[in-house]
């Protein structure tokens, strides 16, 4: 990076001599400040250039820019890109045998070597440009014939030689440059490309992301152009889409051990598990090479179109931890007779040519003769095998890379032949004039290169108005082959010009997954939420990573993943699990066991009333029965069994009619029940103070006295019940509120006030007949019925007393057994209190039943 500054400094002045160089006639000005050999050069009526990284890296040059710096020193032989130089001479050596393509003119070509390092791709733009010494610069002499350049690899060195070219108007062809950032036309005016920009690339992992639900993974990037713009691709790629980035990490450009390390640590202790990698094998190689050294396995790598084919990754000890590999790959092509062009390449036909010699080095690890570079290998015996890592070179199966180099030799060709045989008149150019064809200017070749359109081998080649072609990738899988070594298997495609949605075609059956999993690897930060459960988000932490939190009762969450648990309507409750809504239950009193217990006991409290009736009416000639008044006992055993059965009626589902006749049966027959023992209890005193003289009492309080005052005393009952009954009814309703998940159903009492004036009414009508009963407790006589009637009056008043306190608060169905409890309870009370004695003696104690002990006078 230190290096790529100080030369954007040096930059301006090197362009300020070049341009100085380009006005005609003062060649004396023109001074080659450092020589530089091309690779590969042929003479030709117009020149195209090409760029090719030959080597993998280049000894730092010293850059203290005191002296003249020394000539390029690159190391690392790179046999692909050698290939992809000689695909571009074989495509200008095909053309120059054409007849439809440039007949009568021959294509020349100078391939430099870029040695992947941007100062040196900016060397070889620069010598490019050059000729081989002052004299023959075509620089010197006005417009060159150097027409176009095929270049560069990577796009950081694509962006350097770009900017170089821009002010002379030479337009480019990148065959690899793949980075978003080159497709900037303000930038980059002269830029075109035969391989898809990474907007596509990145797009086309996100939808395999997607595709496998990975949606936790970590992102690995070299420092360099290519993998700063496709991270940030990526990122933007991913934003929206529930794929999270647990960890981005950088491959420093000066490989550093130590730094390595730490990021594969990072990588194997990360709960993410898929890495996608932007890189290229320049990093990848001793990166690779520590990271099989730390012995991680269990990831899977997505590769970026940059090594996804990369041969030197074949060899079978990658397999254990690279097995498995995804990504996507560009398109490959049919290249006819490139595989016999290359083995003519040899030694013996390039005596001279030390590119070849160092590929004989590379390939078969020795040097074809004593005076070349590489000596000190041994000698070739003609009987090497080629290398292993290099034993892809003839593999011409498959051409990708140097497919895309042929596509753009072809791009010029075409372009060139278009504008040779441009029809007069009808040109691009101002006033529709055409190019000069004995003095093509470059800037003219480039519009003709943002016109062209022509098919290779079946597949039509044209540039956008960005210079893009038409973005299209193979999805490679790495499997292994019959040897153990990696094989690039296709197992899919994306084609951007398809419509979105059916972009990407994945043979999934085809897949073979890292570790000969049959299963696709999940990589996700928190399992996903069953449903019944919803994601909480944790504090600090990415999208991806969330608890899941059962549902709150009453609210449900139907499907996997859910962000929010939905509120049932107002009638429905969630289950148990939290995944459906059902219907709430609907409660209430009804012959369930409660409601039974309570039924019998009312039905029992009925019959035992009418059992003691049905005793008195028997023994309605005997004393005990005499004494007190019968028809008031009667009355009362009979206004005691309509209490009992009244219970009856809060028991099962209210309706409105039970609802009204609830409580006004029962206050009713209260009123008329206790209306009858205050009746008794009047006469009880009435009988006892008529006995002193000079009060006749008792005249005013024969039968008919007690019908009309017990009939008065029900009747204000009755007029209440009325009017409660006509203004406002009670009714049956629904409590959706006291209990959340249930309905209880109920009866409204409709008037709070006239409920409590009917329970009032009773209490009063209770306290005025016990106050009266306790006069009249004292009073002589065997038989005094007040002490029972006393006493039935505070058994009454306690029931219903204790009552209020249990109504208001008891929940539900409760309120009503609560109710029913105190009916029953206050009749029994009743019963009892009044009638045991009284069936005591006449079924026990048949001798007491006389008058005379009745009276207290037996004694
Ligand atoms: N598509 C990559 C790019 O545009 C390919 C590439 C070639 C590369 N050589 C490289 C990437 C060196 C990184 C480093 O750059």
């Amino acid at each position: 990076m230190q290096a790529l500054e100080s030369m954007t400094v040096l930059l301006p002045w090197l362009l300020v001599y070049y341009l100085s160089a380009l006005t005609p006639g003062d060649a004396s000005t023109c001074v080659l400040q450092n020589d530089f050999e091309p690779g590969l050069m042929a003479n030709g009526d117009f020149l195209i250039g090409g760029i090719f990284p030959l080597h993998y890296n280049q000894e730092m040059p010293d850059l203290n820019c005191t002296y003249r710096p020394g000539p390029v020193k690159c190391n690392g032989f790179d046999p692909r890109a050698f290939r992809w130089a000689l695909t571009m001479k074989l495509a200008v050596e095909e053309i120059n045998k054409r007849n439809d393509l440039l007949p009568n003119y021959n294509l020349g070509y100078k391939i430099f070597d870029s040695c992947a390092y941007p100062l040196t791709g900016q060397r070889s733009a620069v010598a490019v440009l050059n000729g081989p010494n002052e004299q023959e610069s075509p620089m010197c002499a006005g417009a060159g014939p150097l027409l176009a350049i095929i270049g560069e690899s990577g796009s950081a060195q694509s962006i350097v030689v770009s900017r170089i070219l821009r002010p002379f108007g030479i337009p480019m062809i990148s065959y690899f440059s793949s980075c978003a950032c080159l497709s900037d036309r303000r930038e980059f005016p002269t830029f075109f490309r035969v391989i898809p920009s990474d907007a596509y690339q990145v797009k086309a992992i996100a939808k395999l992301l997607l595709h496998f639900n990975w949606t936790w993974v970590g992102v690995v990037r070299g420092d360099h152009e290519y993998g700063r713009f496709a991270l940030q691709g990526l990122l933007k790629e991913l934003e929206g889409t529930g794929i999270c980035v647990a960890y981005q990490e950088m491959i420093p450009l000066l490989y550093e051990h130590q730094r390595a390390l730490e990021i594969i640590r990072v990588m194997s202790h990360s709960t993410a598990r898929v890495v996608v990698v932007f890189s290229a094998e320049g990093e990848l190689t001793p990166f690779l090479r520590d990271y099989m050294e730390q012995n991680v396995t269990g990831i899977q790598w997505i590769a970026s179109e940059a090594w996804v084919t990369a041969s030197v990754f074949t060899g079978s000890e990658y397999y254990p931890f690279l097995g498995g590999t995804i990504g996507f790959g560009i398109r490959q092509g049919q290249i006819p007779g490139l595989r016999e062009y290359l083995t003519t390449v040899n030694p013996e036909s390039y005596p001279s040519n030390p590119l070849v010699h160092e590929l004989w080095g590379a390939l078969y690890d020795c040097s074809p003769s004593s005076s070349s570079l590489n000596n000190h290998l041994p000698s070739c015996t003609g009987q090497e095998t080629i290398r292993v890592q290099h034993s892809a070179y003839f593999n011409t199966s498959s051409p990708r890379i140097s497919y895309n180099v042929y596509k753009g030799v072809y791009a010029i060709a075409h372009s060139l032949h278009n504008l040779l045989h441009c029809t007069p008149g009808k040109g691009p150019f101002s006033n529709s004039t055409c190019a000069n064809i004995h003095n093509v200017y470059p800037w003219q070749l480039q519009q003709y290169l943002q016109e062209v359109s022509f098919t290779i081998s079946g597949e039509t080649v044209n540039f956008d108005m960005k210079g893009d072609s038409i973005p299209s990738y193979d999805l490679i899988n790495w499997q292994r082959g019959s040897a153990g070594n990696i094989e690039f298997v296709n197992v899919g495609r994306f084609d951007g010009a398809q419509e979105s949605g059916q972009e990407l075609v994945i043979q999934e059956k085809a897949i073979m997954w890292p570790g000969h999993q049959t299963e696709v690897l999940v990589s996700v930060c928190s399992n996903s939420c069953t449903p019944g459960f919803r994601k909480a988000v944790r504090r600090g932490q990415p999208l991806c990573c969330f608890d899941c939190v059962p549902c709150d009762s009453g609210k449900i969450s139907n499907k996997t993943d859910s962000v929010e648990c939905m509120a049932c309507s107002e009638d429905y409750w969630s289950n148990d699990d939290g995944t459906v809504c059902i219907p709430k239950v609907v409660e209430f009193l009804s012959h369930d066991a409660m409601g039974l217990t309570l039924t019998v006991i009312a039905v029992v409290g009925a019959c035992l009333t009418l059992a003691v009736f049905a005793v008195f009416l028997y023994y309605r000639n005997t004393p005990v029965v005499r004494i007190n008044n019968s028809e008031l006992s009667f009355f009362i055993l009979l206004s005691l069994t309509l209490c009992f059965l009244c219970a009856l009626v809060f028991i099962g589902e209210p309706t409105s009619w039970s609802c009204m006749l609830r409580h006004t049966a029962f206050s009713i027959t209260f009123s008329l029940c206790i209306s009858c023992i205050l009746g008794k209890t009047l006469v009880v005193l009435a009988a006892f103070t008529a006995t002193r003289p000079g009060n006749n009492i008792m005249k005013w309080l024969g039968p008919t006295q007690q019908r009309i005052i017990i009939f008065c005393c029900t009747l204000v009952q009755v007029v209440i019940c009325t009017t409660w009954l006509t203004v406002s009814p009670p009714f049956p309703y629904r409590n959706t509120k006291y209990q959340q998940s249930k309905i209880i159903l109920d009866c409204s009492v409709g008037s709070d006030l006239a409920f409590w004036c009917v329970l009032g009414y009773i209490g009063v009508l209770a306290c005025v007949c016990f106050f009266l009963a306790f006069l009249a407790r004292k009073l002589p006589g065997n038989f005094n019925e007040a002490k029972y009637i006393t006493f039935s009056m505070l058994i009454f008043c306690a029931v219903w007393l204790a009552f209020v306190p249990a109504y208001v608060s008891s929940p539900g169905k409760f309120t009503t057994a609560v109710e029913i409890f105190a009916i029953l309870a206050s009749s029994f009370g009743l019963l009892l209190c009044l009638f045991t004695p009284k069936i005591y003696i006449i079924l026990l104690k048949p001798e007491k039943n006389t008058k005379q002990h009745l009276m207290g006078k037996d004694k």
